[in-house]
């Protein structure tokens, strides 16, 4: 039986590089599954799940959902913008409401840094992290190593480089720490007001010229301007930083070698990345997608321990 180092997913900094293979194996085993003309195993029949959103999504919730309901689990979703929140209920609260009614695994997406340990320390379900404000959203990072190792074969020795506002997102800072911890160069590009000033301490490499960092790497994950996160202007506008820091197929072009293209979702078109190169054959942006839901297959099965 093989089984993860932790009882939640809060982050992939709690992570070790056993437990991210092993999520990385069994969601390829997930991955073969979701092909067949029956997509759907009984492996979380018994289990009950609760999909707990403060903050808007596409891609993870229904990922989420989608990947429960293929493991055969039953779901709720609870969405703060029509519920009791409203009317100042916490979330503490909240969360133990819906464990009364039989709920064994939370998937909580939340506003606030460090809000799903915060219910790790207060609760006895499981906790998957599917974004805390701009700290971690681990299963993005997952999937993503997952797409970069089914693309290019392995993830240890490629060179990754995030591209963006690296300072507004929780999933460079996951990818970090995933890359990192399976052997991968990492580095980050944006301009310098974007950028953090922790990440010496991550170890990757900063680069603010976008054509040498597109020159230098294997891989480019394309991040959006967070524009609801900043209370403050980073940059003169969006015109500008498109023209600085927007990836377009005439940039692409001209380096001397292809690269792969990722993108968590969602997109802004135009402005970090144009069409020509969301939809060009080097983007892989759909298969991100795709790959999410055995990837969160994979870490639910597991936390409810039956790896
Ligand atoms: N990549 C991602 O987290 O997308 P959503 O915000 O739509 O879930």
């Amino acid at each position: 039986m093989s089984q993860l180092s932790v009882p939640h997913l809060l982050g992939i900094k709690e992570l070790t590089r056993e437990d991210i293979e092993l999520i990385l194996t069994t969601a390829k085993h997930f991955k073969e599954i979701i092909n067949r003309p029956i997509k759907k195993v009984p492996s979380l029949r018994d289990v009950t799940i609760a999909n707990v959103f403060f903050e808007n999504s596409t891609r993870t919730r229904l990922s989420f959902e989608l990947a429960q309901k293929r493991l055969s689990a039953d779901v709720v979703n609870f969405s703060s913008s029509s519920s009791s929140v409203k009317k100042g209920e916490t979330l503490l609260d909240t969360v133990n409401n819906i464990l009364a009614m039989k709920v064994d695994m939370i998937v909580m997406r939340h506003s606030s840094v460090g809000a799903p340990h915060f219910l790790a320390k207060h609760i006895k379900a499981n906790i998957v992290n599917a974004g805390d404000g701009t700290h971690e959203h681990p299963t993005q990072a997952l999937l993503d190593s997952f797409s970069i190792h089914e693309k290019l074969g392995v993830v240890e020795g490629k060179k990754v480089c995030i591209f963006g506002d690296i300072l507004h997102s929780r999933v460079a800072l996951s990818n970090i720490f995933a890359l990192k911890k399976q052997g991968a160069e990492v580095m980050v590009c944006g301009p310098n007001t974007l950028l953090p000033r922790y990440l010496n301490e991550l170890g990757v490499k900063v680069e603010l010229d976008l054509r040498k960092a597109l020159q230098w790497c294997d891989v480019a994950n394309v991040l959006r301007i967070q524009l609801e996160r900043q209370t403050i202007k980073y940059f003169p506008s969006l015109r500008e930083y498109s023209l600085y820091y927007g990836i377009n197929k005439e940039i692409l072009d001209s380096l001397d070698k292809e690269i792969l293209i990722m993108h968590p979702g969602p997109i802004n078109r135009g402005i970090e990345i144009t069409s020509d190169v969301a939809d060009s054959p080097h983007s892989i942006i759909l298969d991100q997608v795709e790959n999410g839901v055995a990837v969160r297959m994979a870490v639910l099965y597991l936390l409810a321990g039956r790896g």
